[in-house]
Order: structure tokens, then C-alpha cells, then sequence
């Protein structure tokens, strides 16, 4: 007996998948318990070079004649996009497949259509791949902390923007530098948008989240900023403070209701994420009983995400061996609420440019107390024109911080709001 794959796409993920099955075969056969077989690879050109060589009747231009081809148990989905990734899926299983997919945007969009089908099926769908690459996180979420309650995750999951904001922060290069000097090194996508105004991230933690707290959450219950607004000026204010600057993901549950939000914030340096650089992902994670735990590694690349592909193709093959079916959806809080984001629980690091006269700390205050917003720290710095207050607040809601900032424009002592970002991860 042998479990036969039928690849779709052979990208860069797919192009790794195809290489590891043929390199590792032995290895495989033997954690598997199996021989796992490559049968089928659909791509859309035929005249690509690709990093395996396999026998020509084994390549096609048709996706469809895989995933309705009876001498294929297991399809891996690495195309990416909803269309026609997800119709490929739903025929995949509608044809008794198992499926292993990568697809962050289709199962943070239309996961519970898919993970339906996975169930009327009875058939397994993996996606360790779809989250942080090549780091083990879909699993330890769904296996090893079931015995835990997760309370909150904050990750970087975004290679591109980490690049990006560990780039300006060493060398003081404004976004648009780091930018360009991330495109000349190949980590920017075509239109860098979906990276650099957080869609990615969104739809990570969407997964995340999802899994984390037993909810259904899709792309677009998270909120989401991204960084093309971050200035050499906040960064170095952050370093002033000890801090430094990442786009977070930040997920949190509680009382029965999800938060999740993507935004840059300001980190301590002594935070565990603080020291993820470069294209490095990690996701945090604090359980009840765990407490706090760091998942760290290369969140892109072939080698890593092909890696967690096959990890998933392994799982499905003992699982066939054994006659076993893997965990399947895990979102049974299906009607938990999601928080508006005015509702999330934050805290800021605001500047202000203030004239200098009498009364001008005790208006700020007031206007910062009658919106219950208290204040954790001010520094003054300059005289006269020049006077700049630097606060920071303790937690309070994002739409109480948005009120008191609106309010502070209007306040004739105040000259402008120089600088706002939120702070994760400060002892209070
Ligand atoms: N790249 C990463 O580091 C990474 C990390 C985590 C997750 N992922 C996810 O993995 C998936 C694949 O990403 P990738 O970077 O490997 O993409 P990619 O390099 O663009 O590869 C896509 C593959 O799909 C094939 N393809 C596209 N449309 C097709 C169609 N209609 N029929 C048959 N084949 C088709 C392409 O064929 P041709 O080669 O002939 O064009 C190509 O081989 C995406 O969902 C992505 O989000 C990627």
C-alpha cells in the first residue's frame, strides 16, 4: 500500500513539497509507516523549469484531473487564491480526498465552507502551512494546548513588514527606503499592499484566533492598520522610551468575546518579540495554565513551508494507515461576539506639541480624565514653542482613546498630535 499525492501548483511551496517527498522517501515511508507516492503535479505552464524531475505523464495542465483521479488519496493544495483553489478543494473532497492546503486567504475567508466539506466528507484538511511557514503552531494550537485555556496570542506574522520596520529601526531609513531595499532583495510581492497595509497578517491571525479560542473568525473581523504611516520619528521615539517598533497581530478572548487586531505598536525591548528581526515570525501565546509561550522561526520560503506540508501529508498517511481520521473543525463557540475595535482594551504612547503656559498639563489631563482614559507616565521636553508632552496611558478602550484624542485637537493649548501609537506587552 501507498498514499498517492496529487500536487496542485509547483511554486515555491509546491516546488519544495515535490523535492522533500522525493529526497526524503525513505524517511518518510518510515515516520509514516507508508510509502507516500507523487503522482500527479498540476501547474499552468508545462514549459517552466521546476526543481524535480519527474516522468512527463505525471505533470498537467488540468487541476480538475487530479482531484477527480481515483488513484489519488490526498490532494495539496499550494496554487493559492480562493479561485479556483477553493472549487478544486470542495471537488477534492466531494471525491473522498484528503486535502493538506496552505491557503491562509481562502480559510480566512470561506474556512467554514471548506471545513464543512472536510466534515460532510469525513475526510482530513490540514494546514500547518497556512500560518508562520515553516513554524509548528496550527498543530500545538489545535493538539498540544487542548488541555489549556488560550487567553491571548500576539504574533509577528508578517516577514516583509518585520524586514521593513527592522530595517528602519537599525538604520533610521524612512518606510519608503526600507521599502525599496526589501523589493531589491526579493521579499516584497508584486503589489506589496497586502504585506504592507496588514491584509496577510489579518489573515493569519484570523486562523490563529479561530483556533485559539474555539471561534469562528474570518479576515474581516480583525481590524487592521498597517505600517506605510510609521516615521523615523516614532521609531526613534520608541528607542528613547526602551522600545521598539513591530506590526502585531494581537488576538484576545474574554468574556466570551474574540478582539483581534492588526496594528504597529510599540514594544519593550525586553519582550520576547521584541528580538524577532528580519524576516523571522514568531507568535506568542499565553495560556491559563501554560502561561507564556514563543513559537519562533522562518515564517516564508519553500524549504520551511514545504517542510510543513509534508509534515501534514505524513499525518494524513497515518492516519489512513491507521484507519483513523484526524481533528476536524474546532470552532465550537461558532456565536462567540467579535469586539468592534473601539471596544479592544489598549494603551498609547502619544506626543504632543503644546504651547508652554501656565495650565497646559492640567487641561491635557482633564481632557484625558473625562474620558476615563489615566494617564501611566508624562515627560515634558522644550520651553515656549517648542514643548512637547510625551504620555503614556494605561489600558483603556481603543474608542475612549479616540475620543480623547479628537478632544485634544480641539484644545487651543495643544498645537498638534505629533505622534499616537499603541503599546503591547509594558507591565502597567
Ligand atoms: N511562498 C511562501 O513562502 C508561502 C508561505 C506560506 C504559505 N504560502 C501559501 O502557499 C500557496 C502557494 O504559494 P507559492 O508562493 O508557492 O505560489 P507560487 O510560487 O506563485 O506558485 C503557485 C503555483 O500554482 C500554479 N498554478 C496557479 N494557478 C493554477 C491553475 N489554475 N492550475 C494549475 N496550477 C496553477 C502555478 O503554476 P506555474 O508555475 O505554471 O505558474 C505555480 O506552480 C499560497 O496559498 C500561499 O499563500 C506561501
Amino acid at each position: 500500500m501507498s498514499v498517492r499525492i496529487g500536487l496542485l501548483g509547483c511554486g515555491i511551496v509546491g516546488g519544495a513539497t515535490a523535492r522533500i517527498l522525493e529526497v526524503h522517501a525513505a524517511e518518510l515511508q518510515q515516520r509514516a509507516g507508508t510509502a507516500i507516492e507523487l503522482r500527479k503535479v498540476a501547474v499552468r505552464s508545462l514549459s517552466k523549469p521546476r526543481p524535480v524531475d519527474l516522468p512527463a505523464d505525471m505533470w498537467t495542465t488540468d487541476p480538475w484531473e487530479v482531484v477527480k483521479d481515483p488513484e489519488i488519496d490526498v490532494v495539496v493544495e499550494v496554487i493559492g487564491g480562493i479561485e479556483p483553489a477553493k472549487d478544486l478543494i470542495l471537488e477534492a473532497f466531494s471525491n473522498g480526498k484528503h486535502v493538506v492546503t496552505a491557503n491562509k486567504e481562502l480559510l480566512a475567508n470561506l474556512g467554514k465552507e471548506v471545513m464543512d466539506a472536510a466534515e460532510a466528507s469525513g475526510k482530513d484538511l490540514l494546514f500547518e502551512a497556512s500560518v508562520g511557514g515553516g513554524i509548528p503552531i496550527i498543530r500545538p494550537m489545535k493538539e498540544s494546548l487542548a488541555g489549556d485555556r488560550v487567553r491571548r496570542v500576539m504574533g509577528i506574522v508578517n516577514g516583509t513588514t518585520n524586514f521593513i520596520l527592522t530595517r528602519m529601526s537599525d538604520t533610521g531609513m524612512t518606510f519608503a527606503e526600507a521599502l525599496a531595499e526589501a523589493d531589491s532583495l526579493g521579499y516584497t510581492e508584486m503589489d506589496p499592499s497586502a504585506d504592507i497595509e496588514g491584509f496577510d497578517a489579518a489573515s493569519k491571525l484570523a486562523i490563529l484566533s479561530s483556533l485559539a479560542f474555539n471561534a469562528r473568525v474570518i479576515a474581516g473581523d480583525v481590524a487592521r492598520e498597517g505600517i506605510s504611516r510609521v516615521t523615523p520619528a516614532d521609531i526613534s521615539a520608541a528607542h528613547e522610551l526602551g522600545y521598539e517598533v513591530k506590526l502585531l497581530a494581537v488576538a484576545e478572548m474574554d468574556d466570551g468575546a474574540v478582539s483581534a487586531r492588526v496594528h504597529p505598536a510599540m514594544l519593550p525591548k525586553t519582550h520576547p518579540l521584541a528580538s524577532v528581526r528580519d524576516v523571522y515570525n514568531a507568535v506568542f501565546v499565553e495560556g491559563e495554565q501554560t502561561g507564556e509561550l514563543m513559537f519562533f522561526g522562518r515564517g516564508a520560503g519553500g524549504g520551511p513551508t514545504g517542510s510543513a506540508v509534508v509534515g501534514d501529508i505524513v499525518e494524513i498517511a497515518r492516519n489512513i494507515r491507521n484507519g483513523a481520521r484526524g481533528i476536524g473543525c474546532t470552532c465550537y463557540h461558532s456565536a462567540a461576539r467579535i469586539r468592534p475595535m473601539d471596544e479592544a482594551k489598549v494603551r498609547y504612547y502619544v506626543v504632543l506639541s503644546v504651547t508652554d503656559q501656565p495650565g497646559v498639563l492640567a487641561s491635557v489631563a482633564g481632557v484625558f480624565a473625562s474620558n476615563e482614559v489615566s494617564i501611566a507616565s508624562v515627560r515634558q521636553e522644550g520651553a515656549g514653542d517648542e514643548a512637547t508632552l510625551m504620555l503614556i496611558t494605561h489600558t483603556a478602550t481603543e474608542g475612549a482613546h479616540r475620543a480623547t484624542f479628537v478632544q485634544l485637537g480641539e484644545l487651543s493649548t495643544v498645537r498638534s498630535i505629533m505622534s499616537s501609537m499603541r503599546v503591547e506587552g509594558a507591565p502597567e
